[in-house]
């Protein structure tokens, strides 16, 4: 039969990194105290198809050294087992085009499915004629029709330390002359598998004669509770009721994740159920599944994988097993990096700290530039808390994003008659905080920022829409005061624009509420003043030497000449840039590195690089959809110093964690969280399905970031109280304001490059 051999070895080598078996003595609450085990599903199948050669190498080199390489069992029309998640191949083949019109309709356990079936071809014809494609859409399509069906052979011929098999439809395939029973007694004999896994209490009763207890576990599947187990007729809620019965043929059981931690109607995790505990009473193992980065619901994570795997084995109470995910990478460093045992807060000593600044507070998890958005920053440990100030009309300052109040508050319900397009401020109308008063201000309710509600649905906490208190600039002062941040970074917009067009003194208020609040004579809280604007810079310079100063330069750009540098040297010490300007991303795929950040480093300048965000669209696949690979990249790759971040949680959690690869002793690390490859993913997408690249970055350009002197304060009055003066026209700021909400194109347009490639791989012959 034809089969597949990828040339995929010498790619990954480069990745791969040394695993250490975990310290021995833990306090995990498991049934027999071990680690949770990680077992991934059909490989690394949250980036490759399922079961593919790359989907399960790459979960081995990325993942802990024991993890589990889960395969679902499907039989062809010959009894050749293969590793496919659906009885039918549609959603993960292209079985379709190569056999359009074969499609049959079967009873499966009392239900009629339309599709094409395994059992009706020979596996010769599947292995031959099919290709794979990715089932999910949020996943990459690049690799699809490139890939052939992977035989349960396959899989274990990649030599996996553990292999679990799962394995159902005994009623279906005995239809068709086939037995599943029969295959996975003759497996059991053949192969090593760890753990074989059923839904049908049948199979698993009608194996265990033949099964060697000390090394191959059964364990029981529950479906979902309102299914009939087709052998018991009971539904699968019933039989969670009656752990003893199951506990006389199955040494664990595997759930999926909410029959633990149930999610409400309204998204948020409910109490725990005592399913757990009750199981390790009695001996019984629980596996929970249905783990994936880009599918996390229950807003009570943050759309942090990492997050949610804790809850389910650190809580302080139950600790589950093991854990079935597309994703084993984050699963591996949850187990290994973030367990409150494992990672104490604390920084390690000798190691490199970039500074974790908040955006707008934690503004991930409540509304921006709130009190709840700062208290949460503080908690999640966040070195800096940033205030963005803006002016009301009579000139009170406080926190913002933006002057626009359209997204940060409930402006728009009732001041949309004020409604403007300011050139000079943004190219897009809004509802500008210098055309309301503060008492206006203060009818209105803050509101969380979703950035890619629009794009793909998701919705930050709701429950906290609109929860939390504006705070002025002097009220923001006094809290970091009375808290033990290290710092503050106060960043000022249109200051040239309110000075000579509204009258309002920018720059001159937030001095004196600095002075008023001394942090002009303190030292124990660092103050950063952040702008795109060199004036701004340069005025505090004058004013308050021993501030941080910090340059917005918010273009994307692929270099940073040093005479360009020099002359920022003159207005500041840190630069910040947008992600984009490190790391080049085309379709959600790392393309290419600038060397921006070790430019601004050579010339004693600091970088920090904005704004990360824990949602799996904000981050490209390289990072296996998960927030933290991101921070590792900037952190211990590019060792930028500061990280601007709406989910302060993560970045100090990284920070913090014993896996950082710039340790001192990585060989005392239970695991080392490597930054991918840059442009790895791509590499291994077949030439043909490759996407055009993007034209380089334009390079820094310093007639482009140093600004004019700010303009005089206009002179306003009573007698004109719209506030619009006849002073001279602002300078145009030199970085058009820009928004960062989403560098990524929508997720439709990665999902519709479905590409059919054939022959990416090196076909050999081979006598199965
Ligand atoms: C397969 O595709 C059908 C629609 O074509 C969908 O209803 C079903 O949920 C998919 N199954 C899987 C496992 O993705
Ligand atoms: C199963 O085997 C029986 C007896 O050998 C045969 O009559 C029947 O057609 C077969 N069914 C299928 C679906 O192959
Ligand atoms: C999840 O968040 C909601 C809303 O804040 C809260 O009521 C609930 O207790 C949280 N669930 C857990 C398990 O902490
Ligand atoms: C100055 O600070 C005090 C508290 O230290 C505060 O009560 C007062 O309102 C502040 N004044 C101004 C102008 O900010
Ligand atoms: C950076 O600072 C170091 C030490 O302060 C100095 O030796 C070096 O010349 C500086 N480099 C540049 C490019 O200014």
């Amino acid at each position: 039969m034809l089969k597949c051999v990828l040339v995929i070895a010498s790619l990954i080598i480069t990745s791969s990194f040394a695993q250490h078996n975990l310290p021995p003595k833990e306090q995990w609450l498991t049934l027999r105290g071990e680690e949770p085990l990680v077992i991934a599903r059909g490989g690394l199948s949250g980036v490759f198809p399922e079961s593919s050669p790359f989907a399960n190498q790459m979960a081995l080199v990325s993942g802990l050294h024991n993890t589990v390489l889960y395969c679902n069992l499907q039989l062809t029309k010959d009894a050749v087992g293969i590793c496919l998640t659906d009885l039918r191949l549609q959603n993960s083949t292209n079985i379709e085009d190569v056999f359009p019109g074969e499609h049959k309709s079967y009873n499966v356990n009392g239900k009629i499915i339309k599709g094409w079936f395994s059992v009706d071809y020979m596996s010769r014809t599947l292995f031959n004629k099919l290709l794979m494609i990715q089932s999910v859409l949020s996943r990459p399509s690049l690799y699809d029709g490139t890939l052939p069906i992977a035989a349960v052979e396959d899989v274990m011929g990649i030599k996996p330390t553990q292999f679990w098999l799962n394995a159902e439809h005994e009623a279906f395939y005995a239809e068709h002359n086939l037995s599943v029973s029969l295959y996975l007694q003759k497996a059991l004999r053949m192969m090593r598998i760890n753990f074989v896994s059923s839904s049908e209490i049948g199979i698993l009763k009608g194996i265990s004669g033949s099964v060697n207890k000390a090394r191959t576990k059964l364990v029981f599947r529950f479906l979902e509770a309102t299914e009939i187990e087709p052998t018991t007729k009971k539904t699968y809620g019933v039989l969670a009721q009656e752990l003893p019965m199951i506990k006389t043929f199955a040494s664990g059981i595997l759930v999926r994740k909410e029959y633990i931690w149930p999610i409400g109607q309204d998204k948020y995790v409910q109490p725990a159920t005592t399913l757990v505990m009750d199981a390790h009473k009695l001996g019984l193992e629980v596996y929970a599944s249905g783990f994936a980065n880009d599918a996390i619901v229950g807003y009570n994570y943050s759309y942090d994988p990492i997050r949610e795997y804790l809850q389910y084995f650190d809580n302080g109470h139950f600790a589950v097993d093991g854990v079935l995910t597309d994703f084993s990478p984050a699963a591996s460093q949850a187990v290994a990096c973030y367990s409150s045992f494992r990672n104490n807060g604390k920084p390690q000593p000798g190691l490199e700290q970039a500074l974790v600044i908040s955006s707008n507070g934690a503004s991930g998890d409540f509304p921006g530039s709130t009190d709840l958005a700062y208290q949460r920053a503080i908690d999640d440990g966040a070195d800096v808390i940033d205030c963005s100030v803006q002016l009301s009309k009579d000139g009170v300052p406080f926190c913002m994003d933006m002057a626009d109040l359209l997204t940060g508050t409930t402006v728009v319900t009732s001041f949309s008659a004020r409604t403007t397009t300011i050139p000079e401020v943004q190219s897009e109308a809004g509802i500008f905080s210098f055309d309301l008063t503060w008492a206006e201000i203060l009818t209105l309710k803050p509101q969380i920022t979703n950035p890619f509600m629009a794009s793909s649905g998701l919705a930050r906490n709701p429950a906290f829409k609109n929860k939390g208190k504006f705070m002025t600039l002097p009220e923001f002062l006094e809290f970091a005061k009375a808290k033990a941040v290290s710092g503050i970074m106060i960043n000022i917009q249109n200051a040239a624009y309110l000075a000579s067009k509204k009258g309002l003194d920018m720059v001159g208020t937030v001095s004196t509420a600095l002075i008023n609040s001394t942090f002009d004579k303190q030292s124990t809280q660092q103050v950063f003043i952040r702008s795109d604007d060199t004036s701004v810079l340069s005025f505090f310079k004058a004013k308050f030497p021993n501030f941080i100063r910090v340059l917005t330069v918010d273009t994307k750009i692929g270099d940073a000449p040093k005479d360009a540098l020099e002359e920022i040297k003159r207005y500041a010490e840190v630069v910040a840039i947008p992600r984009g300007s490190i790391i080049e991303i085309t379709n959600y795929f790392t393309t290419g590195l600038t060397k921006v950040v070790a430019e601004i480093k050579a010339s004693n300048l600091s970088v920090f690089v904005y704004v990360m965000r824990n949602e799996y669209v904000s981050l490209a696949f390289d990072y296996y959809s998960e927030a933290s690979m991101e921070i590792s990249t900037f952190v211990d790759y590019f060792h930028v110093d500061g990280i601007i971040t709406e989910f302060p949680n993560t970045a100090k959690r990284y920070m913090t964690c014993p896996c950082r690869p710039t340790q001192l002793n990585p060989n005392g690390a239970p695991y080392i969280i490597v930054p991918p490859e840059i442009g790895l993913l791509m590499k291994m997408v077949a030439p043909e399905a490759k996407p055009p690249t993007d034209p380089p970055l334009p390079p820094l350009d310093a007639d482009d970031v140093i600004d004019p002197p700010l303009p005089a304060v206009v002179e306003t009055s009573a007698t004109n109280p719209s506030g619009v003066a006849d002073g001279p026209a602002a300078a145009t700021p030199s970085a058009a304001v820009s928004n960062v909400a989403n560098l990524f194109p929508s997720l439709l347009s990665v999902v519709v490059l479905n590409f059919f490639i054939s022959h990416f791989c090196i076909v050999i012959i081979n006598t199965h």
